[in-house]
């Protein structure tokens, strides 16, 4: 097994010994530190280290060793896919694999002695994960930890993130409910994809620049390259576009024309101009709906057709369906969304959904 290992000071003789013991059983160690034991280190580094190449999927697993373990598994567990377990015996070593599907094992380098290490370290590293009744319990962790973490951190390639933000989900309610206004559907739809956006662009690439204050000089940053650019499906998803413009008024607007078919449910394009740069811009497809996932996968493909290299969709409710078919025909874009719904009707609306996004923006039923 290729394994991570680090400690702070306090674990640092458990930590050299492991290493030893793991070395002789054909194991195939990377050290991450620390590399004495007589300077005070702060185990936060160490933990964030292991855990990130374990999340990475550079290594299989990773052990990290403080004074007590607990400090190493609270830091290890904020990295997105670290599943750190703080093991004290052999009943927990086995627990925390069989169970809680653990990749990263935690140990108090002042509490255990040296063959109840031994112990752990062997049943941690030979114990399966069970699934079945954890798989499920697993499972829920991981969905809790990507929707919040990536609507915080980042993301990697492919994802779905729906963001739990409070606000984005009290106004959610409220495009749902059949009683809001056109009006108010129309500024609410605003709204969300507003504060989505803001979440989204978190990552946007800064470059430092000079401003002059009225005070005095100082340095500051602005947005970097080439940004971005929105696609709005049309019809429905022209109700996105005023909220986005509001925080990246200098975003350039493309737009696809493409409607469902009633009986096929087929997208038909019937419009489409990009931003001649679309190269070098990150993409937003933007449509509030996604529910048998045709028409924002035909909106991807175009795109990409016309030359975009990263596009991300945006849109308020995903429907399961459609989550799968953009994610098995474009893998590696992102699907951000405020709410993934239950199911499709017969007709291939998303139940609950908020019924037909463009009649409701449009007044037109
Ligand atoms: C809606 C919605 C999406 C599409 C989603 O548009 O805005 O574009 O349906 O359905 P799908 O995932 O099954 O393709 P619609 O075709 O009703 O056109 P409109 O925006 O002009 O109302
Ligand atoms: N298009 C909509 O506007 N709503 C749905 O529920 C499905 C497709």
């Amino acid at each position: 097994m290729h394994i991570a290992l680090g400690s702070d000071h306090a674990g640092f003789s458990i930590k050299e010994w492991i290493r030893e013991y793991l070395l002789q059983q054909g194991h195939d160690i990377l050290d991450m530190g620390t590399e004495r034991d007589d300077i005070k280190t702060d185990y936060p580094d160490f933990a964030f280290l292991v855990a990130s190449e374990v999340a990475e999927g550079n290594v299989d697993r990773g052990i990290l060793v403080c004074g007590s373990g607990i400090g190493m598994s609270i830091a290890a567990n904020k990295i997105t896919g670290a599943y750190a377990a703080l093991v004290w015996d052999k009943d927990t070593a086995i627990l925390s694999r069989a169970h809680n599907n653990s990749n990263i094992l935690c140990i108090g380098g002042r509490k255990l002695k040296p063959e109840e290490v031994i112990e752990i370290l062997e049943l941690w590293l030979k114990t399966e994960f069970q699934g079945g009744r954890h798989l499920k319990r697993f499972e829920k962790i991981a969905a809790r930890e990507r929707a919040l973490c990536l609507s915080i951190e980042g993301d990697g390639p492919g994802e779905t993130v729906i963001f739990h933000h409070p606000l984005i989900q009290h106004k959610v309610s409220m495009i749902r409910d059949k009683n809001t206004s056109v009006k108010e559907f129309r500024e609410l739809v605003a709204e969300i994809s507003g504060l989505m956006v803001y979440e989204i662009t978190r990552k946007l690439p800064l470059e430092n620049i000079e401003v002059e204050t009225p005070i005095a000089k100082t340095e500051a940053y602005a947005l970097s390259g080439k940004k971005l650019a929105i696609v709005p499906v049309l019809r429905a998803g022209l109700g996105m576009v005023d909220g986005i413009l509001q925080l990246i008024p200098n975003a350039k607007v493309g737009h696809i024309g493409l409607y469902r078919d009633p009986q096929t449910l087929e997208p038909v394009e019937y419009y489409c101009k990009l931003p001649g740069d679309i190269g070098e811009r990150e993409i937003l497809v933007i449509d509030p709906m996604l529910a048998t996932g045709g028409s924002a996968s035909a909106a991807i493909s175009l795109v990409k057709k016309k030359g975009a290299k990263k596009v991300s969709l945006v849109c308020l409710i995903a429907a399961p369906e459609g989550v799968k078919k953009v994610h098995s025909e474009h893998p590696e874009v992102n699907i951000y969304a405020a709410a993934l719904d239950d199911h499709l009707n017969d007709h291939a609306y998303i139940v609950p959904g908020l019924g037909d996004a463009g009649d409701r923006l449009f007044g037109t039923k």
